[in-house]
């Protein structure tokens, strides 16, 4: 187990909950954020996609951004949040809906043309990878902006998928 692994799983255990397959970690990931729990995880993000030659971060509104930033400040290069609302100063766009299962929501992610360019490699970080509808949007994404996928790192995986890159699994949770 990495040291960001141990140190999570600590902080789950002693401040968080397992509730079947949702987790709370709002007292130190998304409400209340520990900035040195982030950094942590960051830089095993860092030394893991340090040869890919990622050009940008791209994460979701809201809890992705703060290990998307930590990760990109480790990376040397800029990160991107999708929007949820497209601002009426945004013009044209890269856009895909997903739904959550967690949230029982349907979402439409927005990225401005300016701010993503074909042939960029790309590394999607977010905190939960639970069903894959963000994935499957930000894919789309890429699609419309010919940009390529060059990874997915996540803080906890849900999920079955083992070629996503994660700091704990449900599995280790159990
Ligand atoms: P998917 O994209 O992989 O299909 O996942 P799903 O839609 O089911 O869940 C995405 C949303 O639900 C995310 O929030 C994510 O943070 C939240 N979520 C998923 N699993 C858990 C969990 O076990 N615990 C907690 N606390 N949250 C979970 P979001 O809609 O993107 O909103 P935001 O919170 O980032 O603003």
């Amino acid at each position: 187990m990495t040291n960001a692994a141990r140190a999570l799983m600590k902080r789950i255990e002693t401040e968080g909950q397992v509730n079947g397959e949702v987790i709370k970690v709002d007292r130190f990931l998304n409400h209340m954020v520990d900035p040195q729990l982030i950094h942590l995880m960051a830089d095993q993000f860092a030394d893991q996609f340090r040869t890919t030659d990622v050009t940008k971060i791209l994460t979701a509104e809201t809890s992705g951004i703060m290990l998307a930033q930590a990760v990109a400040l480790k990376l040397e290069v800029p990160f991107i949040y999708a929007k949820k609302k497209k601002p009426l100063t945004m013009g044209d766009y890269y856009a895909a809906a997903s739904y959550s299962f967690t949230k029982q929501e349907s979402t439409t992610l927005y990225v401005s043309q300016e701010v993503l360019a074909q042939g960029e490699k790309v590394l999607f970080i977010d905190d939960f990878f639970a069903k894959g509808s963000t994935l499957k949007a930000i894919e789309e994404i890429l699609d419309q902006a010919e940009a390529e996928l060059v990874g997915t790192a996540v803080i906890i995986n849900k999920s079955a998928r083992r070629d996503i890159a994660s700091i704990l699994t449900l599995e280790d949770l159990s």
